[in-house]
């Protein structure tokens, strides 16, 4: 079940415009052009801004989401790209050169069982040879640490909606699991609040849930746009 921020269409309607700024996004694009990539699914394609923009630039991308409020949105940005409101463990038949989990994605899948049945969907919705690619935050960096409301609260005036307050306060954090719980108040008035817990999975974890799946890892790199605070995780199929 995706949460809440995702899944309201109230909040779903907020992603973009409490969070404009997408310069990670370009590195993903140039890091599929090494790769060759002419097709690609992008796996928790929430808002839909970077499925969107490959298709700008000619690739042909699928993007899934469970989250029908994100994808409703994701649908008025283009007509090129085909949306399907699902995950990576019910996709039908495909055979892509590249899969993407941009944002941190990989991070709600808090069991294992998730996280290695959506890493098998993936592998089976890749060609032989495709390539994986996607982020997680560096654990050691303790980013929830500044998961506070002196940290993270913001007004923004959103288009069609008004003033909005955000801020973000943590829940718990125990073993590698972090909970936090996200407000919003629109127009001083409304409410509302959605609680996430993501996953800090430790690089080695990653590379042995990859080649537990059948992916081999080829590189580590690190997010331009965050320096240090994310594992950028290049993988192929293996075959
Ligand atoms: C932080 S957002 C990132 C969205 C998008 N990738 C981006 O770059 O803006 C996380 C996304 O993961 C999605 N999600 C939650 N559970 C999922 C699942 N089981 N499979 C795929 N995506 C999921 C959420 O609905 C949400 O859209």
């Amino acid at each position: 079940m995706p949460d809440r921020a995702f899944d309201d269409p109230r909040l779903a309607a907020l992603y973009d415009p409490l969070d404009p700024d997408r310069s990670d996004l370009e590195p993903y694009a140039a890091i599929l052009t090494e790769l060759g990539a002419r097709s690609v699914l992008d796996v928790g394609c929430g808002t839909g801004t970077f499925a969107a923009l490959l298709a700008d630039r000619g690739l042909e991308v699928i993007g899934v989401d469970p989250a029908e409020a994100s994808v409703e949105i994701a649908r008025t940005k283009s007509d090129a790209v085909t949306w399907l409101v699902t995950d990576a463990t019910r996709l039908p038949p495909l055979d892509v050169d590249a899969a993407t989990m941009t944002a941190n994605v990989a991070q709600v899948f808090v069991t294992d069982e998730d996280w290695l049945a959506t890493l098998r969907g993936i592998r089976e919705a890749l060609r032989a040879g495709g390539h994986l690619v996607f982020e997680s935050r560096v654990p050691e960096r303790r980013a929830w640490l500044e998961w506070d409301r002196a940290h993270t609260w913001d007004r923004t005036e959103v288009p069609g909606v008004g003033g909005v307050e955000s801020w973000r306060e943590l829940i718990g954090a125990r073993d590698d699991l972090v909970s936090f719980r996200s407000t919003f108040v629109l127009e001083d008035t409304v409410v509302l609040t959605s609680d996430s817990t993501l996953r800090f999975r430790s690089r080695e974890q990653i590379e042995s849930s990859l080649a537990d799946t059948g992916f081999t890892v080829i590189e580590v790199r690190d997010a331009p746009d965050r320096p240090g605070r994310e594992y950028v995780f290049v993988a192929r199929r293996a075959d």
